[in-house]
């Protein structure tokens, strides 16, 4: 498998906080190519984590409705769950990851509600999902723990920048590292 830089940055990143208490998650996940890479990295070094792996499996659940994000259309980056999943099989990884399948609006306080995260990495591309899951995140990563948000900056996604730049409480979360595949990733310092 290729490794796009979102996915080593991830997996670099995950490895200096995987000693840390939580889980990890991923929230928007296609067809598994960073969520692999991270599982295969747990794997690798006996690290007993799961990756918790959070997608509709059908794609963008709406439109961009930022109005600077209308190319982004429902259905997009659509990879089913039985593509996802026979790829976590043909890896052998099937103890590492935790399907979450569902709207992440519903089912990160559905069944996520109690959790607290080592290291997260968001790539919803849509504003309103990636807001709801930083609001969602302010209290769950655990200290010195990393969220990462793909296609920040990205001018296809100027949402990911509103949320990165305007929402995230820079008291608690302190960018780390350079955006190197256009990612930001921020660490918990509180
Ligand atoms: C760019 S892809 C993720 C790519 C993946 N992280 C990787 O590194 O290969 C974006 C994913 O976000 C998912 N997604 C977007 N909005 C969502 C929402 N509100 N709830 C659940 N999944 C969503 C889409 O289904 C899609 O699979």
């Amino acid at each position: 498998m290729a490794y796009a830089p979102r996915t080593v940055r991830a997996v670099e990143h995950l490895r200096t906080v995987s000693h840390l208490p939580g889980d990890v998650i991923e929230i928007g996940v296609s067809a598994g190519d960073t969520t692999i890479s991270m599982a295969q990295y747990l794997k690798e070094t006996g690290i007993d984590k799961k990756i918790y792996a959070c997608d509709t499996y059908e794609g963008l659940p709406y439109d961009g409705k930022l109005g600077l994000d209308d190319m982004l259309k429902k259905g997009e980056c659509a990879a089913s769950f039985e593509k996802f999943w026979g790829r976590v099989v043909q890896y052998g990884l099937e103890d590492y990851i935790v399907p979450i399948p569902g709207l992440v609006e519903d089912t990160l306080m559905a069944r996520l509600k109690d959790r607290t995260w080592c290291f997260a990495f968001v790539d919803l591309d849509l504003y309103e999902p990636t807001s709801h899951v930083a609001r969602y995140l302010h209290d769950r990563i655990t200290p010195n723990g990393i969220q990462g948000y793909h296609d920040y900056k990205f001018e296809r996604c100027p949402g990911i920048e509103i949320v990165v730049d305007q929402e995230i409480d820079r008291n608690r979360y302190q960018m780390v590292g350079d955006n190197w595949g256009n990612c930001a990733w921020l660490k918990r310092v509180d």
